[in-house]
């Protein structure tokens, strides 16, 4: 196997005595798509920064392409492409000039970086609002502006934080569909979002991180055999009803689990435990029976729902 192009080892980054991220080891080969998925403050952004060597670990150690972010940050900024979580773009320039001034502090060539500029409007669908000011895009085409910028100087790794909320269904689509291109041309991925979908999508691997720790890591595949069983059975009794029918249902399954409008019943066979469900007497208001996904491993690893 090639060497990573990212490892972390006991990485920590502390704000005073809290610690953001307490302890992650990670590694990312060449050419794939890693994701960090976790709760609101799990520490997914404090550890984008940290790869992108925009801040300094606490303690650890960290290898970006082979080089430490500590004394080698712009060696290793002028290999990444980073979309952070909020957008940053120069409000007061036009959306074509942001890319080539981008492009210009990265010191590639003006023509070069001209050609990329008209390229990535393409890439992002803004060839129409390439002389609009920033200012007075849709939060959306912001977005995909962000993500164009960063791809400017061709990097060998793609740091998206969040990339596509905000973005329409649509939007969303176009750009999985660019992001696999990229990886098909041997860019690596590493990814935050809350979209399970988007995860199952874009990620070869992925850790669950919350408070600072990683719960798990594997593929979306064997996450789901590893945390979750083959079914799930969501019902419903109405919300007066709901606690009740939790009660009387504790041992139904490999385990249950209560939500605020249904209760989730975890199991190899899901019309089997309906059965069972029936003939002892509880009648659901609806039911459904699905295949499990990432979110039902997601609930089980840090008790809260991806989206909140
Ligand atoms: N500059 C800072 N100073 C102090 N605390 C910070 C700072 N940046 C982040 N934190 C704290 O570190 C924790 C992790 O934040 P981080 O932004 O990494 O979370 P996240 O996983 O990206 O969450 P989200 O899903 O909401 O984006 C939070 O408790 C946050 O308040
Ligand atoms: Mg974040």
């Amino acid at each position: 196997m090639s060497a990573p192009v990212i490892t972390a080892r006991s990485l920590v980054k502390k704000y005073g005595d809290f610690a953001a991220v307490d302890g992650i080891d990670f590694e990312v080969a060449p050419g794939e798509s890693f994701g960090l998925l976790g709760p609101n403050g799990a520490g997914k952004s404090t550890t984008m920064r940290m790869i992108g060597a925009v801040s300094s670990r606490t303690s650890g150690e960290l290898t970006i392409l082979g080089l430490d972010p500590d004394s080698a940050g712009p060696q290793i900024r002028s290999q990444l492409g980073v979309v952070p979580q909020a957008d940053n773009l120069d409000m007061e320039l036009k959306v074509r000039e942001n890319l080539l001034v981008y492009g210009r502090y990265f010191g590639l060539p003006r023509v070069e970086v001209a050609e990329r500029a008209d390229e990535l409007l393409v890439f992002a669908q803004l060839e129409e609002k390439a002389k609009a000011k920033v200012d007075d895009l849709s939060g959306g085409m912001k977005r995909r502006l962000t993500i164009a910028r960063a791809l400017i100087n061709q990097p060998r790794i793609l740091l998206l934080d969040e990339p596509t909320t905000g973005l329409d269904p649509q939007a969303r689509h176009i750009l999985w569909d660019r992001l696999f291109r990229l990886k098909e041309q041997g860019t690596t991925l590493v990814l935050t979002t809350h979209y399970m979908d988007e995860a199952e999508q874009l990620c070869d691997r992925l850790v669950v991180v919350d408070k600072g720790a990683i719960m798990a890591e594997g593929s979306p595949a064997s996450l789901i055999r590893d945390h979750s069983s083959r079914e799930v059975l969501e019902v419903r009794f109405g919300s007066d009803r709901n606690a009740e029918a939790a009660e009387r249902l504790a041992s139904v399954g490999d385990r249950i689990e209560v939500l605020p409008d249904r209760i989730l019943v975890y199991s190899a066979d899901g019309e089997a435990e309906l059965a069972r469900i029936t003939a002892m007497g509880l009648t659901p208001l609806t039911s459904l029976v699905r295949r499990s996904s990432l979110e039902d491993v997601f609930l089980r690893l840090t008790g809260r729902s991806l989206i909140e």
